[in-house]
Order: structure tokens, then C-alpha cells, then sequence
């Protein structure tokens, strides 16, 4: 009987040691969820710039710097300038994509855009999200 009560505390010991280190482990993973946030937004700034690499890939790539140059009206407006125009909003973004993929004239002068169908929207979304972050160059 003794033996087996031995067995039971070692056991016990053993056990509640593995439990530790458990919850060592869980709580070593909550503090990096409770952390996440921080490393999160850096990653954000990142992305942003990246994207930003991206965006100037696509203008260059497709005909935007024909008309378009960052902070100096072409045929059409600065960059900088319809940043200034318009707020960052999902309602714009979706406005500027169209008008990207479709084109046409009025917001700025008589002078038309192109049309580019050909532009995916995740394409076209890059360059707004881009062109709209040149607010405050
Ligand atoms: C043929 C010249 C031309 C080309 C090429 C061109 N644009 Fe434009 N873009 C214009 C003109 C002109 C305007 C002003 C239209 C207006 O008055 O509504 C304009 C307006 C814009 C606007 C603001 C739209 C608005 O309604 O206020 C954005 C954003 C834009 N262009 C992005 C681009 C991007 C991105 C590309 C390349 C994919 C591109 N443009 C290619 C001439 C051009």
C-alpha cells in the first residue's frame, strides 16, 4: 500500500510538473496574443510599404505616368492633388477604381481619362490606395 501511495505522489509530482510547464507554455502563448497587436501594426507599416512598391510597379507598368505624375498636373491631376480631394474612404476607393477601369472627364476638367477594362480591381485598388496615402507629401 505504502508503494502505491509512493507511486501516487510521484506520480502527482510528475503530473503537476507537466501541468506546469503546460501552463508555462499557455501562458507564454496568451502573452504573445496579448502582444500581437503591436508586432501586428508594424507588420501593417510594412505592408503599406510594400504595397507602395507594388502601387509604383502597376503606375509605372500601365500608362498612368503618361498623364499622371506624383506632384505635378499633366493631362491629368497630380497625385498629391486628388489625395487632397479625397478622403481615404471605402465609398472613394470604390469611386476611383471605376473610374480608373472606365474613365471619362468632369471631376477635374473637360480633359477625359482612358479607360483601362483590363486592370483587375485588386490592381486598381493598390494604385487608389496608394495615390490616397500621398495626402499629407
Ligand atoms: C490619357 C491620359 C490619362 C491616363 C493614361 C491616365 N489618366 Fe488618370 N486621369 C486623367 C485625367 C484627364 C483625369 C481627370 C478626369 C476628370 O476630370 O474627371 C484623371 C483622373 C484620375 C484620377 C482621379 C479621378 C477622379 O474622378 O477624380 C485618378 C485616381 C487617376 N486618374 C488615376 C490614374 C491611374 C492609376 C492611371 C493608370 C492606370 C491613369 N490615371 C491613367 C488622365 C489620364
Amino acid at each position: 500500500m505504502k508503494k502505491v501511495t509512493a507511486l501516487l505522489f510521484v506520480a502527482a509530482i510528475i503530473y503537476s510538473c507537466g501541468d506546469g510547464q503546460q501552463n508555462e507554455s499557455e501562458s507564454k502563448s496568451a502573452d504573445t496574443a496579448a502582444t500581437a497587436p503591436a508586432p501586428a501594426q508594424d507588420t501593417g507599416g510594412g505592408a503599406v510599404g510594400a504595397d507602395a512598391e507594388k502601387a509604383l510597379t502597376l503606375i509605372g507598368g500601365n500608362d498612368c505616368t503618361t498623364c499622371h505624375a506624383i506632384d505635378r498636373k499633366i493631362i491629368g491631376p497630380a497625385y498629391t492633388d486628388v489625395a487632397k480631394k479625397y478622403e481615404d474612404t471605402p465609398a472613394n476607393v470604390d469611386t476611383l477604381i471605376s473610374k480608373i477601369k472606365h474613365g471619362g472627364s468632369g471631376n477635374w476638367g473637360q480633359i477625359a481619362m482612358t479607360p483601362h477594362p483590363n486592370l483587375s480591381d485588386d490592381d486598381a485598388r493598390t494604385m487608389v490606395k496608394y495615390i490616397l496615402s500621398l495626402k499629407n507629401q
